[in-house]
């Protein structure tokens, strides 16, 4: 059982904050898709039951519709798709037609995730983003009247010249929308990208960032999105099953140029450059440029990074049924975060407490250190 993600690593438009894997020369789509279906082909495996499968990006919405259907049938003829797999494709707004997602929603998608990322156009054109908000809304729009009722937003918190204020504008604008789930990302301002070359943005300070993110964690929940893991948050019976599964350890394959996988035993990813990914498949040889067998103190590290980004965080059963050692013996720290309550403890399991969750990646180093 496990999940398959498909990369597409094309978009109209480089976004002055993106360091993903993504190209605006859209010559060599129909090789890479020609590519893309030949991996898949030859990865057949009518044993593996898929789940959940997530065309990211990049803009999957900036290529032909037929492209993403094209895919997925190849990927029903060499796996076992579960009747009730989630199949979610990633849209940029201003590449949203009623056409498109007509034609996604026949090929079975089911969810769709928009990138809005603001509400203000001002900051939106600062990003180099291609929409405008009321752009964005439509989009929302034309996805739901399409017949896809589970939609995601993404939305960046920490813009250039964007204070509180401006962020919670955002906020409430996104949460008026007919949508399941919001994504709020602390945006990571890159040194080589156009926004970090970029002189004379003010931004938030760390502080600030920390604590807007706890009042919109309450904010969300107040509007019926509950927080399921740092940065995402659904209305009840939505969180993205996708997702979930990378957090709880499932397998996954990784189809497409820059795509990771995981297989139990292995993490992978494979070559960026979309050139080399498309030789490689046609040589017929794994197009890897990372290829990590991982040891069991691998898994038991992944276990507690992944695990405590999750609000249920580890079930403390399951991780010694699996390894064979309880967590407070391979985490000692554990103990004290539950006693300085950065760490709580209900029934079998053991998470980060709300309002210090922006404290991950500190805990995290001293836990596992
Ligand atoms: C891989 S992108 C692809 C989605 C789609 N192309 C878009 O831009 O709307 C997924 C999400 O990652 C987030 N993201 C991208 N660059 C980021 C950055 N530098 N810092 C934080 N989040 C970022 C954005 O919210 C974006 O919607
Ligand atoms: S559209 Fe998305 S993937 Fe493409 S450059 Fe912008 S943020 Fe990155």
């Amino acid at each position: 059982m496990g999940s398959i993600y498909v990369h597409v690593p094309f978009c109209k438009q480089r976004c002055a904050y993106c360091d993903f894997c993504s190209q605006t020369d859209m010559t060599l789509e129909k090789e890479y898709f020609s590519a893309v279906q030949k991996h898949i082909k030859s990865l057949a495996d009518s044993t593996f039951l898929v789940e959940s499968i997530f065309f990211g990006g990049g803009t999957p919405s900036s290529v032909d519709a037929k492209y993403i259907c094209q895919t997925l049938d190849a990927i029903r003829e060499s796996f076992c798709v579960s009747p009730n797999a989630e199949i979610t494709v990633e849209c940029n707004p201003e590449s949203v037609t009623k056409e498109k997602v007509c034609a996604y929603k026949a090929s079975g998608v089911n969810r769709i995730s928009l990138g809005v990322q603001s509400a203000n156009d001002k900051t939106l054109q600062k990003i180099m983003r291609l929409h405008s908000f009321e752009k964005a809304k439509e989009a929302v729009q034309t996805v739901v009247n399409c017949g896809i009722k589970n939609v995601n937003v993404d939305l960046l918190l920490g813009l250039p010249d964007e204070g509180e204020k401006d962020f919670f504008q955002s906020l409430f604008a996104v949460a008026k929308l007919p949508v399941t789930h919001v994504s709020m990302y602390a945006l990571e301002v890159y040194p080589h990208t156009v926004l970090g070359k970029k002189k004379g943005c003010v931004y938030m300070d760390d502080d600030t960032v920390a604590s807007v993110y706890y009042k919109a964690v309450e904010q969300l929940k107040k509007l019926g999105f509950l927080q399921y893991e740092v940065s995402n948050f659904a209305k009840v019976g939505c969180s993205c099953k996708h997702n979930e599964g990378y957090w709880k350890g499932t397998k996954y394959i990784g189809i497409g140029a820059g795509a990771s996988g995981y297989t139990g035993k292995v993490r992978y990813t494979n070559l960026s450059d979309l050139k080399a990914y498309v030789e490689a498949i046609e040589r017929e040889v794994h197009p890897f440029d990372y290829f990590d067998p991982l040891t069991k103190d691998d898994l038991m590290y992944e276990a507690v990074m992944l695990g405590l980004r999750r609000r249920e965080g580890i079930n403390l059963v399951e991780f010694e049924e699996k390894f064979g050692i309880s967590l407070f013996e391979y985490c000692p720290n554990v103990a004290k975060f539950l006693d300085n309550g950065v760490l709580q403890k209900e029934e079998n399991n053991v998470f980060v407490t709300c309002d210090k969750i922006y404290l991950l990646n500190n805990v995290l180093c001293e836990l596992l250190n």
